[in-house]
């Protein structure tokens, strides 16, 4: 007599399957949820092993080529870096738009920047005029690389908006 018996098959002497169909599905259910554990699990793990550095844009980077960044004058945002990058006569700077308050982005506004946020606002040099930031908004050094480019170093910060211009011709 098989050990498991089709529950459609009253008779002992039919031939049995040597598996019920509850078994299957039952088996097959728990395939089923192990293999979306594993998966979850798996998917941790490699989120886990795969370096957070790899994900978080480089402290140094490149605006490019001087002639080509100076050729206009203007204020735009980098969302990648998330930063405001200023031209004028020449001569470049540029700011951070990480809210000081909890770190969301600000956006550019009439008379200055605003946090979406909580409502944070700066003025347009990036001081701090309301809401809950407690700190202006900081400009970060600039210079130029060996290729020529002009580079951004987020690891050097100024609150002097007047020194944060930097001229690629001086
Ligand atoms: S994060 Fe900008 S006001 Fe809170």
């Amino acid at each position: 007599m098989p050990k498991y018996r089709n529950s459609l098959n009253t008779k002992e002497n039919d031939s049995d399957p040597a598996i019920s169909r509850r078994s299957f599905l039952a088996i097959m259910g728990m395939g089923a949820c192990l293999g979306g554990a594993f998966s979850l699990t798996g998917a941790s793990l490699l989120g886990f092993l795969y370096p957070n550095a790899m994900k978080i844009p480089p402290s140094i980077f490149s605006l490019g080529r001087p002639e080509e960044l100076l050729s206009r004058d203007g204020k735009f945002f980098n969302p990648k870096q998330k930063v405001f990058i200023e031209t004028k006569d020449g001569k470049v700077r540029v700011q951070t738009a990480v809210c000081t308050h909890l770190g969301c982005t600000v956006n550019m506004v009439d008379t200055g920047y605003a946090c979406p946020c909580h409502g944070s606002t700066y003025d347009q040099y990036g001081k701090n005029t309301g809401g809950p930031a407690p700190f202006p908004l900081v400009y970060f050094a600039i210079f130029k690389g060996a290729s020529g480019d002009i580079m951004v170093d987020k690891n050097k910060t100024s609150l002097d908006w007047n020194a944060a211009w930097y001229s690629p011709l001086a």
